[in-house]
């Protein structure tokens, strides 16, 4: 009661600021997102997404050096796929000596500390843009999830320390799992994209892979069918428990901001690590404001951060990444 109780007084100055602060971010709550195309020395900004880069396998070597000397030590892959090797199936998504595979081995051969996990869907290879096989209008669920669990192998045997599914398919963390153990992958995680929401924060990523829903009769529009509906709670508490008992490692809610509710509610049900996905419309947002002058950069991207990990997100995937390391000085 005051003035037994004056609250401003842990607020009076920096140091009392400082040994009273609940949430500290450090370099080692981030996963990188890194997006990976062929060819050589490509290094092609992603417009959408300013300060942020497609790049080819030897710039790749460079990028991933530069963040582990920054503390930063694990990585998320994602393959912008050439149109000629999408299809309706995945195949490329199998190939041993595929961009995502080749992406693997390089990482593990500059920087073999560095944690790798690659991202488990279908729509960077897809000719429909969908994450899964398309057949008379539907996203058929069991035979993606076949081809998923062959290309969380075939992840595994390039090196790869985590697969991510973000495909949304149902019973998929447990094919997965079974495929991986059958293969003597037993050290393989799984960081499963649990609560994953039909978001439209999700554009800036479709451009930079070239991966959005095309539009055609008989492919759905968006990705309603599988992805979750923004307006339920319930719903994301069901999967993250689906996924832990099929042999999720880690699971993730995302996007982040708008879903922080969520990440506080899983963090409080389960007893595994939780992830938010802070994504790439997220990004936008802030990089567009700022460079218009209405939000200060990087008192905003620092203030996200540290509510996601307020919220209780053990492990934050960001396009910030980097940016927030170097301002933790
Ligand atoms: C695809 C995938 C998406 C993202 C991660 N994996 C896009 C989508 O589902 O359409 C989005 C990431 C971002 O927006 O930063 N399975």
């Amino acid at each position: 009661m005051f003035p037994l109780r004056r609250n401003r007084r842990l607020r009076s100055n920096a140091a009392i600021r400082h040994l009273v602060r609940e949430t500290i971010l450090t370099p080692s709550d981030f996963l990188v997102p890194l997006f990976v195309v062929e060819g050589k020395g490509v290094k092609v900004e992603i417009e959408s997404m300013p300060d942020y880069y497609r790049m080819s396998l030897d710039i790749l070597e460079k990028e991933v050096k530069e963040l582990w000397q920054m503390g930063l030590c694990a990585v998320l892959l994602f393959v912008k796929v050439p149109e000629n090797l999408k299809d309706n199936a995945g195949a490329e998504a199998l190939n041993s000596d595929g961009l995502m595979q080749q992406a693997i081995k390089t990482i593990k051969n500059v920087c073999p500390d560095m944690l790798v996990m690659t991202d488990v869907a279908l729509d960077p290879y897809s000719e429909f843009g969908h994450d899964g096989i398309v057949q008379n209008g539907n996203i058929v669920n069991d035979d993606t999830v076949a081809v998923l669990a062959e290309m969380s192998i075939s992840h595994a045997d390039a090196g790869a320390d985590f697969v991510a599914p973000s495909d949304m398919m149902d019973g998929r963390i447990l094919s997965i799992r079974e495929a991986l153990e059958e293969e003597g992958h037993f050290n393989t995680g799984i960081m499963s994209y649990s609560a994953k929401y039909a978001s439209g924060y999700y554009g800036p990523f479709r451009d930079a892979l070239d991966s959005a829903p095309v539009d055609m009769n008989d492919v759905p529009k968006d990705k309603k069918s599988y992805q979750m509906d923004s307006a339920n709670r319930f719903e994301a508490i069901n999967e993250v428990h689906a996924d832990i008992d099929e042999g999720a490692d880690i699971v993730m809610i995302k996007p982040g901001l708008c879903y922080l509710d969520i990440v506080r509610e899983i963090r409080n049900e389960v007893d595994v690590p939780v992830a938010v996905y802070q994504v790439s419309g997220e990004y936008a947002m802030l990089k567009a404001a700022a460079e218009k002058g209405w939000l200060d950069h990087d008192s905003v991207m620092m203030e996200q951060l540290i509510a996601m990990k307020r919220a209780g997100a053990n492990i934050i995937a960001s396009y910030f990444a980097k940016d927030a390391v170097k301002l933790m000085g």
